[in-house]
């Protein structure tokens, strides 16, 4: 059978290897539910604006359903020749009731059915993935109260830098997945666009009401230039940021947990159901679920870019190279559901190797910008106070002793100035409870952020 696209002005049926080559409904397929809802709601609209008569209108929103419950079942035979889903679903509504099928497709084109489609995908999918990186806080958020009294090294440059308590670390993930909600909600306001009635490229002669098929469908406006909608995958674009961004969060804590848990560290056990063993070595436990985390974050933001160079040289308006939208942007969101799905069990099931991260934590010298700022707060020009502590940290290496192991005398040598009281801020017990600023480690702060998050994150 010929596409109902190829019909009149054609004389001779496609090649088979252009239908094979052309086709998109092994991708696309998984739109039919927003595709009939598209329909349905298209369908009511022309019954509005008398395109349609109440009857002709029963009947196709009748059968588009039953089509529907045929997909769900998977019951409609895949044809190439039809392309994609917009076709099968459109041929099967003829094939059951002929010519009042026919007129589904008035002042309609696949253009703005399948952006609309896709818009209708997307924001669902937005909707599923904030409530999953909702979960996911709030597994972080959970592990704030049970790891309350635990200190961290935090490290720049992978070398330790300064104390942190581990809710600290906890609530620095709560921010960034908090920002990637914001930005996915924001990214969402654009796609919330209904782009349905701007047909092929030009609008319509027929006197449709767009506005009224966007508010069955729920979105917010319309949008407003046919020929910029037509072309239009901005939302795309930017939604694969958004999820490029999230992949590289998930990556970013993956390899950070990697190299907790290895025994150099120390500092995590990552749950057994969530590792692998291997064929060989009978001692491995290897942490492959945040491993194929990091790994599988490279495909999202190969997506971006593919996606990106997609649309970027194309003329105005719909050109086929937007058929190839769909897979790059499936595919990240699929990843990043599959990522998100084993990181909150992850996060909850780990436990923190209290003993080990304990017993090294006087290592590595992470109350020395504590006591610069101990003598910066006796007066002391920030410049000396380094110079001076550079000092002391060199001669308590020289004798592999902590900073508070050293002697008053000792540390008087190097400056006159200290006296008794500087043992108050020394150790990293202190070195933490020093911390005053909005947003520091200080444990009032994090108490209050924690509280506060507990608010946000309960609502
Ligand atoms: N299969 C096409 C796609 O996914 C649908 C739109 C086709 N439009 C057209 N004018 N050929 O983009």
């Amino acid at each position: 059978m010929n596409s109902p696209s190829r019909s009149g002005v054609f004389q001779a049926g496609a090649d088979e290897r252009m239908e094979a080559f052309g086709e998109s409904i092994s991708f696309d397929r998984r739109l039919y539910r927003h595709d009939v809802k598209g329909s349905i709601a298209h369908a009511e609209m022309l019954a509005t604006v008398g395109l349609l008569s109440e009857e002709e209108t029963r009947l196709i929103c009748e059968s588009l359903r039953e089509i529907q419950l045929d997909l769900d079942e998977g019951k409609l035979p895949i044809r190439f020749e039809l392309e994609d889903i917009h076709m099968h679903i459109e041929q099967a509504l003829i094939d059951r009731i002929g010519d009042t099928g026919r007129k589904l497709h008035t002042a309609r084109s696949r253009n703005d059915q399948v952006s609309t489609d896709i818009r209708m995908w997307v924001r669902d999918a937005i909707d599923k993935l904030d409530h999953q990186l909702k979960t996911l806080q709030t597994a972080f958020l959970s592990r704030c109260e049970s790891d309350a009294d635990v200190i961290l090294p935090a490290y720049t440059h992978l070398q330790r830098a300064q104390p942190v308590l581990a809710p600290h670390y906890w609530l620095a993930y709560i921010e960034k997945f908090s920002r990637d909600r914001e930005r996915l909600a924001d990214c969402r306001r654009r796609v919330n666009r209904c782009s349905l009635g701007v047909a092929a490229v030009a609008g319509t002669t027929l006197p449709i009401d767009r506005q009224l098929t966007a508010e069955k469908l729920g979105f917010e406006s319309v949008t407003a230039n046919s020929l910029d909608t037509s072309s239009d995958r901005d939302f795309m674009m930017e939604t694969a940021f958004v999820l490029s961004v999230i992949a590289s969060h998930l990556s970013g804590w993956a390899e950070e947990w990697i190299l907790w848990s290895t025994v150099e560290f120390n500092f995590i056990k990552l749950p057994q159901t969530f590792c692998t063993g291997s064929s060989i070595m009978p001692q491995k436990v290897n942490p492959d679920a945040l491993e194929l985390t990091r790994g599988k974050s490279a495909k999202v933001m190969g997506n971006l870019q593919t996606l990106m160079l997609l649309v970027k040289n194309l003329p105005m308006a719909y050109n086929r190279d937007l058929q190839e939208d769909k897979p790059p942007l499936f595919d990240s969101f699929d990843t990043i559901f599959a990522m998100l799905d084993i990181a909150a069990p992850i996060v909850a099931g780990s436990q923190l190797q209290r003993e080990s991260i304990a017993n090294r934590l006087e290592e590595g010298y992470l109350d020395a910008t504590t006591l610069m700022e101990w003598m910066i707060k006796k007066g002391m020009p920030q410049r000396r106070a380094h110079h001076l502590v550079g000092a002391i940290v060199g001669e308590a290496m020289e004798k592999k002793v902590a900073l508070k192991d050293l002697s008053l005398d000792a540390l008087q040598k190097h400056a006159p100035e200290l006296d008794e009281s500087v043992y108050e801020c020394l150790g990293t017990q202190n070195a933490v409870a020093a911390f005053v600023s909005y947003g520091s480690t200080a444990p009032d702060q994090v108490k209050a952020q924690v509280a506060s998050w507990t608010t946000k994150l309960s609502s």
